[in-house]
């Protein structure tokens, strides 16, 4: 038994997720998985519910799971909260409690799906890039930290920092990586204008030219990989760099299949593995059954592959939504040759066509 923790969380968090969860139920009953199904709450449900974005008892569900489905947290009515307070504070203690410090972003785009794209389809077709955002560490986490008043002056103060052992770590998943796709990796820094920028440079050199000989290595500093991204996605396979960084590339990368709702993604630590799309809540298209839910299945499928070593079924789901882009989509993508369906309806026919080609 796998017990599976499903915390759909906040906006059209819920809708993607009970859509992930059906295909992902469906290739547990096909295949014998034995996974297991339990519920909680995090984000704003959960400060609604209890007045915490994350309590203990769910952390404790959280870390008895073997994987963990997550929809999107976030609703603009708590945006007053402290960080810790508000909804996405739930998720960043969540990253940081199980130690989930490697997360996968891949972004590629469907050979049919190459009109949503906001790329031209020559410049994208093909494109299938993986960003390994540094994820328990870096701004996001470093001290000091906070809004203060000091002689007078108010001041909000965030702190970059990464340890020699952080960069090292996030590096070799990135490399391991690389070695099953193309070989090529890019690792991307500020290195000619912060310090912590320069040293996760010289680490990563080190690193590099003592473990990764065999593949084709690369540094880039992350404005001019903020430009090359959306300029010539062609250019890049694996990508690796710190938290914030993949935080805003990811988003970027949103531009190659042309939608946010089409961005998984995993985020591993070597106990626990956590699932969810790159998007947010969306709070403006909530409860109207109209997001779109392939970002929320394709992290379903990441977790076939990387927590249940299933490789192939996560190949089968990416086939499953090809088919189904054949003929329909959600409104965010507007395919011409696609009948536009609702968040529902696109889950039901990329589980039905999951079925028939398990
Ligand atoms: C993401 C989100 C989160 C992040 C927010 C909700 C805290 O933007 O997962 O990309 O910044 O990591
Ligand atoms: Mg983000």
């Amino acid at each position: 038994m796998a017990k599976i923790l499903v915390l759909p969380g906040d906006g059209i968090g819920p809708e993607v997720t009970a859509q992930a969860e059906k295909v992902l139920r469906l290739v547990n009953d096909a295949r014998g998985l034995g996974l297991e199904f339990e519920t909680g709450l995090l984000g704003g449900a959960a400060i609604d519910a209890h007045g915490s974005p994350l309590d203990d008892a769910t952390l404790q569900k959280a870390r008895e799971s073997r994987a963990i489905l997550l929809g999107a947290v976030g609703l603009p009515r708590f945006d007053g909260l402290a960080m810790g307070k508000r909804p996405g504070g739930g998720l960043l203690k969540l990253r940081k409690e199980l130690q989930l410090y490697a997360n996968l972003r891949p972004a590629k785009v469907f050979d049919n799906a190459l009109e949503a794209s906001s790329l031209r389809p020559e410049r994208v077709k093909g494109a299938d890039i993986i960003i390994v955002r540094e994820l328990t560490g870096g701004i996001y986490f470093g001290e000091p930290r906070g809004i203060r008043e000091e002689d007078g002056r108010r001041f909000g103060l965030n702190t970059m920092i990464y340890h020699d052992d952080e960069i090292l770590r996030i590096q070799r998943v990135a490399i391991a990586l690389a070695r099953k796709r193309s070989g090529r990796l890019t690792s991307v820094d500020k290195g000619n204008a912060t310090d912590v920028g320069r040293f996760w440079r010289e680490v990563t050199r080190e690193l590099y030219a003592q473990e990764a000989t065999d593949l084709q290595t690369d540094h880039m500093y992350v404005d001019n990989a903020a430009l090359q991204i959306i300029r010539d996605p062609l250019q890049f396979d694996v990508m690796v760099m710190g938290n914030m960084f993949g935080d805003i590339l990811s988003d970027c990368a949103g531009n190659i299949p042309g939608s946010l709702g089409m961005l998984p993604s995993a985020s591993l630590g070597d106990a626990n593995a956590l699932y969810e799309p790159c998007h947010g809540s969306a709070p403006d298209i909530a409860g109207e059954d109209k997001a779109n839910p392939i970002a929320a299945i394709l992290s379903a499928a990441m977790l076939l592959n990387h927590t249940l070593g299933h490789p192939e079924l996560e190949a089968t789901i990416h086939q499953a939504v090809q088919d189904v882009l054949n003929t329909h989509c959600t409104v965010d993508l507007r395919l011409s040759q696609c009948q536009v369906v609702t968040c529902s309806d696109m889950g039901a026919r990329i589980a039905d066509r999951v079925g028939e080609l398990l």
